[in-house]
């Protein structure tokens, strides 16, 4: 279970040879249409989640070499909308890994389709990704390396939320223990 679970878990013996964040970064561009609006007329935000959720599938399946789903998905911060017309780059890393799970960052940056004006941050996304076998069991994953100060900053915080994330899980469990049947 996964309160049970050190994230010194992979260091074990007969860990897999680690791997460099570089390995599997990806970019996945797309020009949002008018297809993909809301009411408001700017890009629906479930748009930007399922290409955040897309690029870093792709980031987690090359970082594990083989199937990885969504576990979870946390802290989609939207800072800027998004418009008809923009050239959308969402840019994804692996950030930490565990020893069946990697936490993947995703940044959205806009910029417009056919303008050289700078791209804006749109967004920051978190996902956790199991890789799992043939039967849908996780399996282990290769140790991310990181490499350069910004991945090794994105690594500790990544840590950080990886502890929220099972304190509260725990604590909520724990919540519904003390008042079966509310
Ligand atoms: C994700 C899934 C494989 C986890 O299976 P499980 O039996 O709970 O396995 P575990 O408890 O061993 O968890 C596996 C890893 O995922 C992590 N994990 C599981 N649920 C998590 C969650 N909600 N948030 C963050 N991490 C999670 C665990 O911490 C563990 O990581 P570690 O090995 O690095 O410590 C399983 O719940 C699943 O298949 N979910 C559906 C995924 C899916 O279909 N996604 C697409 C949505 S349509």
């Amino acid at each position: 279970m996964v309160e049970g679970m050190t994230d010194q878990a992979h260091e074990a013996e007969g860990a897999l040879p680690g791997k460099p964040t570089a390995a599997s970064r990806t970019t996945l561009s797309h020009i949002m249409t008018g297809s993909e609006t809301n009411l408001y007329g700017t890009v629906h935000g479930g748009v930007i989640m399922k290409l955040a959720d897309d690029a870093a599938g792709a980031v987690a399946g090359r970082h594990s070499e083989g199937p990885a789903v969504t576990a979870s998905m946390d802290e989609m911060v939207f800072l800027e909308p998004v418009r008809v017309g923009d050239l959308v780059h969402v840019k994804a890393q692996v950030n930490w890994t565990g020893r069946t799970s990697m936490e993947v960052g995703v940044r959205v940056v806009a910029e417009r389709w056919n303008e050289s004006t700078p791209a804006t941050h749109v967004g920051t996304a978190y996902l956790v990704f199991a890789a799992i076998d043939e039967s849908g069991t996780p399996r282990p994953v290769p140790p991310v390396v990181p490499e350069t100060d910004e991945d090794r900053r994105r690594f500790q915080e990544a840590q950080i939320r990886r502890t929220h994330r099972l304190a509260r899980r725990r604590a909520i469990r724990d919540l519904r223990e003390q008042r079966p049947g509310a």
